[in-house]
């Protein structure tokens, strides 16, 4: 019977061990790789580099109206490109993000690394050409990342509903518990984002733009600190689970679709599932917040004045 004992207690600190050294070197890998390197370029290339954005609009922005867009925005890829790398062909297809610009996806397989360089050097379109900004190797990086690193999206997110096609909810909640909450929150409102004027967290984008959340997990986000998927040996069937989970459990808010519309850009984008009544629910909890912070605010005011009261009783029975 102690045997058996000793034995679990071994076997539990083995795998303990074997899970922090594991951890640990998947943290130390963030030296990133081509690929990684390059996702995170695609995702932010001056926040990566820690540069300032270039004044200004790209000169290919004014090829369009549709996207009102200004400023540093339009010099990321992803702008252009789309998050699931399609461009007008895919989420971006309509919505406040519509350019009509290509996607990347197609092209990327047909051209060599070199040809995708020369395009960035404006070989081809000299409006095109990042020469100015980017040196030749985040150049080699970004066709590394077009080569090798791009997902077909459609084979894990439902573009109509944009939901994790057949998620593995287990799988996505032990990595989002062993990695994510850390930060985010195990309800993954710890960090709360500002987008165009709106709170957001972590489930509010995962239904709005999972495919920005799928290439944040796969390469983390660009200028900060937050682990890299591809680094710590997830497969972007991984990513997908834990997208999946928290699609699955978290605050989405569905009234988010309809002001933020980056995901599908069309009233499709409206996640399944989700009350109507979002709007006027979030106006009364708001009422009621600020009501429930005036009602302590006057409680404490009272509480100071009872307070000063007693003091300058005390000091006159003194006299
Ligand atoms: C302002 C919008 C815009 C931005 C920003 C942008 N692109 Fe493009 N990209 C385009 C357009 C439009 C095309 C279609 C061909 C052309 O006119 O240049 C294109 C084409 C491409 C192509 C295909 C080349 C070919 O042979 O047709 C690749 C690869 C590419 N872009 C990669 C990138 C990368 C990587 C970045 C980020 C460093 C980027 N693009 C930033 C608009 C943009
Ligand atoms: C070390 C802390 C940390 C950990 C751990 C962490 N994140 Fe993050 N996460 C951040 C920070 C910081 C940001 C950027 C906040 C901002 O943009 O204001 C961020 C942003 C994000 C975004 C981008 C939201 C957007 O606006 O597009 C997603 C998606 C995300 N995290 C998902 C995850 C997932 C999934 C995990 C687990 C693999 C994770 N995070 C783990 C710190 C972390």
């Amino acid at each position: 019977m102690r045997s058996v004992f000793r034995a679990f207690i071994l076997m539990g600190a083995i795998l303990i061990f074997g899970l922090s050294v594991t951890s640990v070197y998947g943290m130390k890998a963030a030296q990133s790789d081509d690929v990684t390197a390059g996702g995170r370029l695609y995702d932010k290339w001056f926040a990566a580099l820690n540069v300032p954005a270039p004044e200004g609009n790209h000169p290919i922005w004014e090829r369009q109206t549709s996207n009102t867009r200004s400023g540093a925005e339009t010099w990321r890829c992803a702008e252009c490109h789309g998050w699931d790398y399609k461009g007008s062909a895919g989420a971006y297809a309509a919505g406040s993000h519509f350019t009509g610009f290509p996607g990347v996806i197609t092209l990327a397989d047909d051209l060599s690394a070199e040809e995708i360089v020369g395009h960035l050097q404006g070989s081809k379109d000299p409006s095109h050409d990042f020469s100015a900004y980017l040196d030749e190797s985040s150049m080699k990086q970004l066709a590394a990342f077009l080569k090798d690193g791009l997902l077909d999206a459609d084979a894990f997110i439902d573009p109509v509903t944009l939901r994790v096609r057949d998620a593995n909810l287990k799988n996505g909640e032990k990595l989002y518990s062993s990695v994510c909450a850390a930060c985010h929150g195990t309800d993954g409102k710890t960090i709360v984002f500002r987008s165009e004027g709106v709170d957001e967290y972590l489930g509010t984008i995962a239904a709005r733009d999972p495919y920005r959340f799928l290439h944040r997990t796969r390469f983390g986000v660009a200028g900060t600190s937050m682990p890299i998927g591809r680094d710590m040996g997830w497969s972007n069937r991984d990513g997908a689970d834990v997208l999946g989970y928290v699609q699955a459990n978290f605050v989405t808010g569905a009234e988010q679709a309809q002001v933020g519309n980056a995901g599908a850009g069309s009233a499709s984008a409206a996640p399944v599932g989700e009350p109507a009544g979002g709007v006027a629910g979030g106006i009364l909890t708001g009422i009621a917040a600020a009501l429930g912070t005036l009602g302590v605010s006057a409680f404490f005011l009272l509480g100071f004045v009872a307070l000063g009261f007693v003091v300058v009783w005390v000091f006159r029975r003194r006299k």
